[in-house]
């Protein structure tokens, strides 16, 4: 899995799945950024035991112009990006429609699909710039499980397979893939915060062929496969990590 060389950036890597796919992007030989809110000195500690150079930037990745800055900070002090991680996201406490205002609707919409749009567009120039440039973003199984009281987060993660489809058929030309993961549910700090609620973990395990939770070590492997070479013809793909809830398409 030789990443040496390679320059990843991954939104919300101070705590949860972005951290660990940091850390692993690192172990793999990639130099790794983190765009949080948070700062992310665990993470880019985790990344230098590794070997490689992290920086952690704390800005928010729905502000056009942190972002900008973000990426001219990455491409002083690493380098060019050839693998955007477009990770952080909002899980909003579980809220039945007739709950959900238009104030929580856009905060979920501004935080898990504009920001993956304004990072990617941010980062278009460096990932461009190699001819091996990687997208992945963190869609959910939510898309096709539809738990109650998700509709909001529902619509932004279904968005995000949009997304990944149609960055994907622009970007090939120039050599970026674009792909997005659908885990199902991952325990991470920001599950905990939603208030979800037994009854809903265990409808969707239910669903689950292979009943077991995901874990973000789960998730490593397929992310830096992607990243590779070989895996170049891999684009606009939806992967299911969901223990066989969905089947084929
Ligand atoms: N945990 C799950 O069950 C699960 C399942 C499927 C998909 N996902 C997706 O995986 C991704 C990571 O989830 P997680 O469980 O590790 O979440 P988490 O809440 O534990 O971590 C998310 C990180 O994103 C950061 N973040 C949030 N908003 C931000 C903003 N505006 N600007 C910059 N950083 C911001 C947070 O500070 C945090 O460090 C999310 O996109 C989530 O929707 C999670």
């Amino acid at each position: 899995m030789g990443l040496e060389g390679r320059i990843a950036v991954i939104t919300g890597a101070a705590r949860g799945i972005g951290r660990h796919i940091a850390e692993h992007l690192a172990r793999a030989g990639a130099d790794v950024a983190s765009i949080d809110l948070a700062p992310s000195d665990d993470t880019v500690a985790a990344v230098t035991a590794a070997g490689r150079r992290g920086v952690g930037i704390v800005a928010d990745v729905t502000s056009p112009e942190a972002l900008a800055a973000a990426a001219e900070r990455v491409r002083t002090e690493l380098g060019d990006a050839s693998i955007l991680v477009n990770n952080a996201g909002l899980h909003p406490r579980q809220t039945l429609i007739d709950d959900v205002d238009y104030e929580l609707w856009q905060r979920t919409m501004r935080v898990n699909i504009d920001s993956m749009f304004l990072v990617s567009k941010a980062f278009l120039p460096q990932l461009r710039s190699g001819g091996s440039g990687r997208i992945i973003n963190m869609s959910s199984s939510v898309a096709n499980v539809a738990p109650l009281g998700g509709v909001h987060y529902i619509t932004s993660k279904a968005a995000v397979v949009g997304l990944t489809r149609g960055l994907a058929r622009e970007l090939g030309p120039d050599g970026v893939t674009v792909n997005a993961i659908a885990p199902s549910i991952v325990q991470t700090p920001g599950l905990a915060g939603t208030g979800i609620s037994p009854e809903i973990v265990d409808a969707v395990l239910a669903q689950q062929i292979v009943q077991d939770f995901t874990t973000p070590d789960d998730l490593v492997g397929l992310v830096t496969y992607l990243c590779t070479h070989e895996a170049r013809l891999f684009t606009g793909q939806h992967f299911h990590l969901d223990g066989g809830i969905v089947l084929g398409d």
